[in-house]
Parts: structure tokens; sequence; C-alpha cells
């Protein structure tokens, strides 16, 4: 059978979706089963069920308020969405994988009774166990997730505790699932540290823990094949280790509205994969590293919300083809526009807004034809406006320009006089009398000239929701069996 095949189509430009990550379950770990296809069904020949196995389950099931499970003579037979079963070479069936909660209206995995679900210890008598998943099991009754999950060693590869409301800390026992691909713990109320012992998962693909409370640093992390970390949404301290740059399968960091302080590794270099680096809403400081523009994968650079403090270097990100989203806001960025961001052919989200870049804005943005969202709000600009009446009209209340210091718009780039859009950005005609002190009052009150904006809502709602809208993840289970 192939070995684990795991499939990331994210890159969906669809700012207020789901999209989805599918992670196909494997057959590569060599076990004692036999890997026949099930098609069907049958166990015909006499076929059943591991006694002991059996008995699990129905622990399991009950656990969990499903008690009709135990009518069920024969657990692998009467198979219901939820329960993955294999043959070994005898023709007694193993269960290898339990699946719990209505992830979506297409699965349909028993529901856990949320008021009196626990996870049952019977589940350490499944020793061919490699999938299991709860989502919403345990949430009006608060637990800790149970220390002796450990005990399944090396042959669980996918653990999913999904939004159960698991309370305490990580156990440091998880440490010995040393197969591990998949471990998701996304939106609970962990706290803690993330375990050392995690370092054990040398072939983990995917490690997401977001929405949690965990605390301290983030370990040091050297997984060849881990594709997406997701560490979002905690109390994470300490900077980015720069061993994420031996992580070089990454295709997806996202690590913001945390409190990592330092820079931006530059070890980075390397993850020529990576299409999606969130680090927003963090205490990272500048410069933005050299090594960025290698990211030759890149489509998603969100740093907003970060005191980074610097100018832009020039050629920050050169050769970034694939660059669709930069969202620097509110990162003090300050000196001019480079020119060359003019250059991304795909650039179509820009926020450089809320920082104090001065000088006028690049002529050259006039060829950026794809952007359809432009925020340079809330800056030091001057001078005229670069861009055709077409692209204004494409863009309309998404480019934003006001609370600069003296942008205007020249009449010879075609308005006429048909300046309706850009009304509500006070801006005039080049030729127009300068907009006297009473402006520049107006930008020294702005938020961003003094102390950081740190919890400023509609600043953290408008940018995370790109990150989250368009990069979610979705755990959906495939079994080849
Ligand atoms: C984890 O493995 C260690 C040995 O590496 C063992 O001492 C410990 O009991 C195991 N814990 C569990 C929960 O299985
Ligand atoms: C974790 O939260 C619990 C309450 O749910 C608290 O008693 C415990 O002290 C916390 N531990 C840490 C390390 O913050
Ligand atoms: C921009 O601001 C810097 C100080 O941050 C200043 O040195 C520079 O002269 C300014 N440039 C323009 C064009 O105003």
């Amino acid at each position: 059978m192939t070995p684990f095949t795991f499939i990331s189509t994210l890159i969906l430009f669809i700012p207020t979706c789901l999209s989805f990550t599918v992670i196909m379950s494997d057959s590569g770990v060599p076990s004692a089963l036999v890997d026949a296809p099930q098609t069907g069904f049958s166990m015909n020949n006499g076929a059943k069920t591991d006694h002991d196995e059996q008995q699990a389950v129905y622990d399991i099931m009950k656990a969990t308020g499903n008690e009709w499970a135990t009518d069920i003579p024969d657990v692998c037979r009467g198979r219901w969405h939820g329960i993955e079963c294999m043959p070994d070479k005898n023709n007694v069936f193993h269960v290898v994988s339990l699946s719990f909660g209505a992830l979506s209206d297409d699965t349909a995995f028993p529901i856990c009774d949320p008021t009196r679900s626990y996870m049952s210890p019977s589940i350490t008598k499944l020793p061919h166990i490699r999938t299991l998943f709860f989502y919403r099991c345990f949430t009006d009754k608060p637990q800790p997730i149970p220390s002796f999950l450990g005990q399944l060693g090396p042959s669980l590869q996918t653990l999913v505790l999904r939004e159960n409301g698991h309370v305490g800390p990580i156990p440091i026992e998880l440490g010995n699932l040393t197969s591990l691909r998949v471990l998701d713990f996304h939106k609970n109320n962990l706290n803690g540290s993330i375990p050392v012992s995690f370092s054990r998962f040398t072939g983990l693909k995917s490690l997401d823990l977001s929405s949690n409370k965990l605390t301290g640093s983030i370990p040091s992390l050297a997984f060849p094949e881990l594709t997406i970390l997701d560490l979002n949404q905690n109390h994470l301290t300490g900077s980015i280790p720069t061993t994420l740059g031996n992580c070089q399968s990454l295709m997806k960091i996202d690590l913001s509205r945390n409190r990592l302080t330092g820079q931006i590794p530059d070890s980075i270099n390397g993850l020529t994969g990576l299409f999606l680096m969130d680090l927003s809403y963090n205490s990272l400081s500048g410069p933005i590293p050299s090594s960025i523009k290698t990211l030759d994968s890149l489509q998603a650079l969100i740093l907003n919300g970060n005191p980074l403090d610097s100018t832009i270097p020039d050629t920050a990100f050169d050769g970034l083809n694939n660059l669709m989203i930069l969202i620097l806001s509110d990162t003090y960025l300050h000196g001019p526009i480079p020119e060359s961001i003019s250059r991304l052919p795909n650039l179509r989200i820009l926020h450089l807004d809320r920082n104090r870049l001065n000088g006028s804005i690049p002529t050259a943005f006039r060829n950026l034809n794809g952007l359809s969202e432009l925020r340079l709000n809330d800056n030091e600009l001057i001078g005229p406006i670069p861009f055709g009446k077409e692209m204004i009209w494409n863009m309309r209340r998404k480019l934003k320009l006001e609370n600069n210091l003296g942008l205007c718009y020249d009449g010879r780039n075609g308005f006429g006089d048909d300046m309706g859009l850009l009304s509500d950005s006070g801006i005039d005609h080049c030729d127009m009398p300068k907009p006297g002190p009473a402006k520049m009052v107006q930008h020294v009150s702005t938020p961003n000239e003094g102390e950081p904006v740190r919890d400023s809502t509609s600043v953290a709602s408008s940018s995370s929701s790109y990150s989250r809208g368009l990069f979610q993840l979705l755990t959906v289970f495939v079994f080849l069996l």
C-alpha cells in the first residue's frame, strides 16, 4: 500500500471559508496486520474480531455515552463509521482506528455525550490502534489528557483531541508515541509547556497545538517531515527556534498571537516549500531577515502587530514570485516604501498601514494590476498617488490612503474630476493648496505614533481573518483500507 499520503490543498483564495487539509491514513508502518483491502468487509471464513479488543471497544463506547454499541455482537463486522479494523494472518480482526464527534456533515462518527463522556483506559487494550480521534467530546466535564495514552507507544500514528475542553498540562508520557505523524490538540484549555519529550516524534508531519494556554518556549523542533506547525493563540514566550530551518518539509508556520521575542531567524532560508508564514501579534523585533527572499513558494507573509521597528530592505521580497499576501501593518516600519514591491507579480493584498513610512508611493506601484486590497493609511506619505482610475475602481473601498502627510491625486493620471472613490480619504488635487497643519495634527494623534496599540480589536480582527480564514485547517481522515 502507499505510504502515508498527506495532501494539503490549501492555497485557495477564499478569505472567509475554511479550507481543508486532507490527511490520509496510512498503511506504511510495519505491523503484523495484513494490509488487505476490506471491500464490503464481508468477513467470511469465520473471521472474528479479537475478543479482548471487542471488550475494550465496548468500554470505550460506553464511556462516551454510546451504549448501543454493546448490542453489536462483533464490532468489526457491524462496522459503524468511526471504527476501522484490519485482519492479521490468522484472519483475526484488530481495531486500528476509532473516531468520535460530528466533524462535518459528511462524517457520521459516533457523537460523544459531553455531559458524561470520559476517555476509557481500555484504549490501552487496543495494541494495534493507529488513529484516535475525539472531537468535542468532554466539553461539559473538563478533564486532562490522560497520560495512559502514552502506553500506546509506537503503534499510534494519529492523535486528534480537538475542541474537547481538555485542561491541565500535556502529559510528558505522550513522548512514548514515537511513531506519531499527526498530533492535533486544537482549541482546548491546555496549560504548561510543550513537553521536551515531543522531540521524539521524528516522523511528525503535522503539529497543531493552536488555541490553548501553553506557556514556556517552543522546544527545538527538528522534524524533517513536518509540513504544518500551528501554535497560534497560546502564551508562548522566548524566540523562534533556529532549528525550524531543519524542518525542510514545512508548508505552513503559524505562530501568531503568542509572546515571542527576538528576531525572525535567518535559518528559515532552506524552507523552499513554505507557503504560509504567520507570525503576527508577537513581540518580534526587526529587521526583516534577508533569508525571507529564499522562500520560493511563499504565498502569504503576515507579520503585523510586531515591533519590527526597522526599514523595509530594498530587496526584501525580491524573487517571491508567488507572494499574494503581504501584511506588515502596525510594525513601526519607517523610511521609504521600496519600489521592488511593485515587482511582485502575484501580489493581491498589501497592508503597510499604521507605520511611519515616508516619502512617496513608488510610481511603479501602478503596475500592481492584480492588487485587490491596498492599505497605506496612517503613515507619513506625501506626493501624488500613482494609480490609474481603473486600479482605484477595482479596489474601491479596499484602497486605504487616509491619514498621511500629503498624498494627492494628479489630474494627469486620468481621473478627471471623478474622484468620488477617493473622497473618504481626504485626498485633494495635487495643485490644490496643500493641507496645512490641521492635517499634521490629525496624524500626530494617530495611535501608532505613541505606544503600541496591542489590543486594538479592529486591527486584530481584520488581519487575523486572513491567516485563519484562508488557511485554517480542518482535518479529515480518509482511510485506505
Ligand atoms: C514511557 O516510556 C518510558 C520508557 O521510555 C517508561 O518508563 C514509561 O513508563 C512510559 N510511559 C507510559 C505512560 O507508557
Ligand atoms: C493549569 O490550570 C490549572 C487549572 O485548570 C491550574 O490549577 C494549574 O496550576 C495550571 N498549571 C500551569 C502550569 O499553569
Ligand atoms: C524619512 O524619515 C527618515 C527618518 O526616519 C528621514 O531621515 C528621511 O529624510 C525621511 N525621508 C523623507 C523623504 O522624508
